[in-house]
C-alpha cells in the first residue's frame, strides 16, 4: 500500500512554542503509523499582509506554500490561540494560499481533495480549542476543505510536555494519536 503523504504545519514561528513543539509531535508519530511527513515553518515562506491589490503579483511563497501543500495528500495543522482565533501568520497564510492560482487550477484547489486534521496547545485552560473552532470554520466553510472531526487542544502547554516533548497525560496523549490514526486512515481513502 503506498504510503500517504502528510504535510505538517504549525502555526507559529515563536522560539519555544508549544505548536511547533506539538507539529513535531504530530511529525513523529504519523512517521510511526506509516506516514511520509514533510514539517514545515511558516518562517520559510515570508508574506506581505493579504491585501486584493497584491494579488496579480501572486508572490513566490504564497505559489511554493500552496504547490507543497497539493504535493501532499493530508495536512496537520498545530494551531496556537490569539484572542478566541487563530493567528494572523497562520490566517495569513491560509488567505494567500486560497488566491494564487495556477493554470487549470479549480478554485481552493489546495484544500480541496486533500484531508485535514487540526490541534492546538495553549498555556491556557481551554488548550486553544476556540483557535481550533475558527479554524475548522476558515478550513471548511471558508475554503471547502475536508476537516476530520477528531481534533485535540492541549491545556496548560507549558506544563503538558515531558523533556522528550511527549504529552505527559496518558488520555490526552492517546486521544491525539487516534486523531492521527484517523487522519492517515481518511488519507489513504481518498488517495
Ligand atoms: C495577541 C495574543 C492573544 C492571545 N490570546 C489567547 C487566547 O485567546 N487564548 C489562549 O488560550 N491564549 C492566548 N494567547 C496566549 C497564546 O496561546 C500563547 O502565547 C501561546 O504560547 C502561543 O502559541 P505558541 O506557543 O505556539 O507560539 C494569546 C497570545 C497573544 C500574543
Amino acid at each position: 500500500m503506498p504510503m500517504p503523504k502528510i504535510l505538517v504545519i504549525p502555526g507559529s514561528t515563536r522560539t519555544g512554542s508549544h505548536n511547533v513543539k506539538l507539529a513535531a509531535l504530530a511529525a513523529k508519530e504519523l512517521t510511526l503509523i506509516d506516514a511520509e511527513v514533510t514539517r514545515i515553518s511558516f518562517a520559510d515562506y515570508p508574506l506581505p499582509i493579504y491585501e486584493a491589490d497584491l494579488d496579480a503579483r501572486q508572490p513566490a511563497n504564497a505559489l511554493a506554500l500552496k504547490q507543497m501543500i497539493m504535493a501532499h495528500h493530508g495536512v496537520f495543522i498545530a494551531s496556537p490561540e490569539y484572542s478566541a482565533s487563530v493567528t494572523p501568520l497562520l490566517k495569513n497564510a491560509i488567505d494567500w494560499v486560497s488566491r494564487v492560482r495556477e493554470r487549470g487550477d479549480p478554485t481552493y484547489a489546495a484544500f480541496k481533495g486533500r484531508v485535514f486534521a487540526i490541534a492546538s496547545a495553549s498555556p491556557g485552560r481551554a488548550g486553544g480549542l476556540r483557535s481550533l473552532m475558527a479554524l475548522r470554520q476558515i478550513l471548511e466553510l471558508g475554503c471547502g476543505a475536508f476537516v476530520i472531526p477528531e481534533q485535540v487542544a492541549i491545556p496548560n502547554a507549558d506544563q503538558a510536555f515531558d523533556e522528550m516533548d511527549d504529552i505527559i497525560d496518558t488520555g490526552t496523549a492517546n486521544l491525539f494519536r487516534a486523531e492521527l490514526q484517523r487522519l492517515v486512515d481518511m488519507t489513504r481513502l481518498m488517495m
